[in-house]
């Protein structure tokens, strides 16, 4: 699904979190949004999947204001698992809560598809480790078959090498689903690998954008002090 977003503004009381937020998500591209803690990544994503309101701007999902909501899917940032829930309850969350109780064959395929052992079924999140957590986190986030999938930060709390193995598996799962992903990440490594296109937000402004694999090519200085870590 393509989303065009104009012109976004968001406030906080006197906080003006968001000041002029423009980018295009493209259609089953993986879309990568970049930028300092406290920047308003997570309030942007929040914006565009209606959990958050806004002042002013426009958001068009294919062309139109109006949108079912039920399409998108959020792995949020502390996207954590239902602690007092078993890792196929947490995955078939929606249809557990309405005692349906024909989702195994769902939650094994999904389970599968994201690399999870079936052993790890009745596992409770305090039972397995990070990677596995978040493993679980995702097939849920897909349990719906989203059309529009939103990840933030979904590498946060893993070791390099883990971290690695989830963006490998992000990258399959989305591209074999043709899933359209909103990935937001303090990551350049990952994004470079993850991501087709990026926009980096700084101030509340769209300040840079393009092709993920000309990231370190950039010529914009905030966002090569970004990238290197200095201090702006
Ligand atoms: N529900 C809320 N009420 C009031 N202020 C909020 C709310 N949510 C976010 N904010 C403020 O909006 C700003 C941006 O927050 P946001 O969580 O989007 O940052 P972020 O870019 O995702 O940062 P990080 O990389 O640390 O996750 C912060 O100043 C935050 O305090
Ligand atoms: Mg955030």
């Amino acid at each position: 699904m393509n989303i065009e977003i104009r012109n976004l503004q968001k406030k906080f009381n006197d906080n003006e979190v968001l000041k002029d937020i423009s980018l295009k998500i493209e259609k089953n591209k993986s879309t990568i949004i970049l930028g300092q803690s406290g920047c308003g990544k997570s309030v942007l994503i929040k914006i565009i999947y209606q959990l958050l309101n806004y002042e002013k701007g426009t958001i068009l999902y294919e062309g139109k204001k109006n949108i079912d909501i039920d399409k998108f899917s959020m792995l949020f940032q502390y996207g954590a698992l239902f602690d007092s829930l078993s890792l196929s309850e947490n995955i078939a969350f929606t249809d557990y809560m309405d005692n349906k109780i024909n989702y195994s064959k769902k939650v094994k395929s999904l389970m599968s598809d994201v690399g999870l052992d079936i052993s790890n079924y009745h596992r409770y999140p305090a039972e397995v480790s990070g990677g596995m957590k978040k493993r679980a986190a995702l097939a849920r986030a897909l349990y719906k078959n989203p059309k529009v999938i939103f990840l933030d930060e979904p590498t946060t709390g893993l070791d390099p090498i883990n971290s690695d193995l989830i963006n490998d598996l992000i990258i399959k799962v989305i591209k074999k689903r043709k899933i359209t992903a909103v990935t937001i990440t303090h990551d350049i490594k990952s994004a470079i690998k993850t991501g087709d296109n990026f926009y980096f937000i700084d101030k509340g402004i769209t300040q840079e954008e393009g092709r993920c694999d000309n990231i370190l090519s950039t010529k914009n200085k905030i966002f090569k002090s970004f990238i290197t870590g200095a201090r702006y």
